[in-house]
């Protein structure tokens, strides 16, 4: 009798936990759902889904004023479809990653017609307001080429950052090494003795010309450099051992995508190393020298490693004044781990909902 009794407390303390996590989930959607009604509110999940905004830029794209897209914006982060974190002195929003909300955000994207007009004008501009910004970073790019070995160093002891990079990755066994953002070459010269081929990737022709004299200058032969985009790596599937994002994640409009990008040229099981900076509030390494980004804390890179197909690894931190510099390694999952991304979403959305 008392075994009995104990086993129907048992049941009916599990159906009620099950209820409580249902009651939940329906409360989380029908708050989403509230928030995504609306037009304006529409346009601003569709703009938030290409990358991360300020509340600047999408006042520009929408041509409406601040309070207002500050109230949508506010009303789509209560309803769990945006994510807003400070960088510096700016707020940027972008579409949730966690969370009934995060899944139905990605819903209601995919439901959008592309050809609609306003959606279409909005992306035009979004499209404008990138090439202006990534017109600006090459710009500087461009000027700063000769120099960039010299500016390079201004931040951080260059000697302390590459033995860190070394310990986290060993170049033991690298058969392809990929460099992205390589500029001046720095890194393809520091691994390419110690591997059989390295990649250096960079969008400025200007940087891929010094780095080209650098390596030659370095008498190394096992090198080839590819003028290419972060986001569409000039690159096939499954075709390097390793790569290292030097100093060249603060560039980015999107660093998610520019993960997704290195996690598809990576082989099963190949190693990534990620050096940028921690968080800082240096904000004229924006206004000056085009950062996008003022650097990255460690929750966010390892969760966007894991979104991107990484098993995060082991962090270094090289503390600085006023800039710390860290190195984050992760390890691209074998193909049988890769969980189906709306499968992911979907248990991790659970997971965050449902009262354990
Ligand atoms: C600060 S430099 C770092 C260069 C090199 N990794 C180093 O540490 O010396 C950043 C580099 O990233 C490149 N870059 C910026 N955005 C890029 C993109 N979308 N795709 C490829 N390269 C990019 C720039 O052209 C520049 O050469």
């Amino acid at each position: 009798m008392r075994w009995v009794l104990q086993k129907n407390i048992k049941i009916c303390l599990f159906l009620s936990a099950n209820d409580l996590g249902m009651r939940a989930v329906m409360d989380h959607l029908m708050s989403g759902l509230r928030a995504a009604a609306e037009p304006t509110r529409l346009r601003l999940l569709a703009l938030c889904g290409q990358g991360e905004l300020t509340v600047g830029e999408l006042v520009e794209i929408l041509g409406q004023s601040q309070p207002r897209v500050s109230r949508h914006l506010k009303l789509l982060c209560d309803g769990g479809l945006l994510d807003r974190f400070r960088d510096g002195t700016f707020v940027f929003y972008r579409l949730a990653r966690r969370g009934v909300g995060a899944e139905l955000a990605r819903h209601v994207l995919s439901l959008l017609p592309a050809e609609d007009p306003i959606a279409t004008l909005d992306r035009e501009r979004l499209a404008a307001r990138k090439r202006e910004r990534a017109a600006a970073a090459n710009a500087y790019f461009r000027a700063n080429a000769a120099q960039w070995d010299r500016m390079r160093s201004l931040y951080v002891d260059e000697r302390e950052v590459e033995a860190a990079l070394m310990a986290l990755l060993p170049p033991e066994g690298i058969g392809d090494f990929l460099d992205v953002g390589t500029g001046t070459g720095r890194m393809l010269e520091l691994f390419g003795p110690r591997v059989e081929h390295a990649v250096g990737v960079d969008l400025a022709r200007e940087m891929l010309a010094v780095a080209r004299a650098n390596l030659e200058r370095a008498g190394l032969r096992n090198w080839s450099l590819r003028q290419g985009d972060m986001y569409q790596l000039p690159l096939p599937a499954e075709s390097f051992d390793a790569a290292v994002f030097h100093q060249v994640l603060h560039y980015a409009e999107d660093p998610l995508r520019a993960l997704r990008e290195a996690s598809r040229v990576l082989r099963p099981g190949g190693r990534l190393v990620i050096v940028d900076f921690a968080p800082h509030e240096v904000e004229a390494l924006r206004a000056e020298h085009a950062h996008r980004r003022l650097g990255f804390a460690d929750d966010e890179l390892a969760q966007s490693c894991a979104e991107a197909g990484f098993d995060p690894g082991a962090i270094a931190h090289l503390p600085g004044q006023p800039l710390t510099v860290t190195l984050w390694s992760a390890r691209r999952r074998l193909a049988a781990q890769q969980p189906r991304r709306a499968a992911e979403t979907a248990a991790r959305a659970g997971a965050a909902a449902v009262p354990s």
